[in-house]
């Protein structure tokens, strides 16, 4: 009962979910957390762009967005690719009708282990993938 009356007052709050109208680019979006955002932004109304370097993977998410009745593309390459990024907001803002509102900037990998035992050769295309230290 407490339930059903809290899910009618959010409904009537947000009917057509949290994100409605927005358009969200989630990098990294084939899996994991990622996948998870996409998931959860789609129920919530966004039209996602599911970006990921395995097109596979991205597009299992689309056919399931899309099963259950969300909206959203995918994109596939490299976020390490400046030339894929400019191809990915093109994309993006042609699917948004000339708008992009969120990005969430996932794309990345896990090394399990103690920070001051992770190489350069390990953590530098992880950094690459979330901070501007090119430029540096
Ligand atoms: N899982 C954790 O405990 C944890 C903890 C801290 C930070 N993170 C970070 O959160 C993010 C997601 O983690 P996860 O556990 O879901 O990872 P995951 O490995 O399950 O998924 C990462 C996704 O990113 C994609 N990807 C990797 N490199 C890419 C690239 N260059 N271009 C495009 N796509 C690329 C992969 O194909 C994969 O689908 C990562 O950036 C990770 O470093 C995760």
């Amino acid at each position: 009962m407490v339930n059903e009356r809290a899910a009618q007052i959010a409904g009537h709050l947000a009917p057509n979910g949290l994100l409605a109208g927005q358009v969200a680019i989630i990098t990294g979006s084939g899996q994991g957390i990622g996948a998870e955002a996409a998931h959860l932004f789609a129920r919530e109304g966004a039209r996602v762009v599911v970006q990921d370097i395995d097109g596979a993977k991205a597009q299992g998410v689309v056919e399931r967005i899309k099963q259950a009745g969300g909206t959203a593309i995918a994109v596939t390459g490299d976020m390490l690719d400046a030339k894929h990024i400019d191809e990915l907001v093109k994309k993006a803002a042609e699917f948004g009708g000339g708008k992009i509102h969120i990005i969430v900037n996932n794309a990345g990998f896990t090394w399990d282990g103690v920070i001051h035992k992770v190489s350069d050769q390990i953590s530098q295309p992880g950094r690459r993938l979330t901070a501007k230290d090119e430029a540096a």
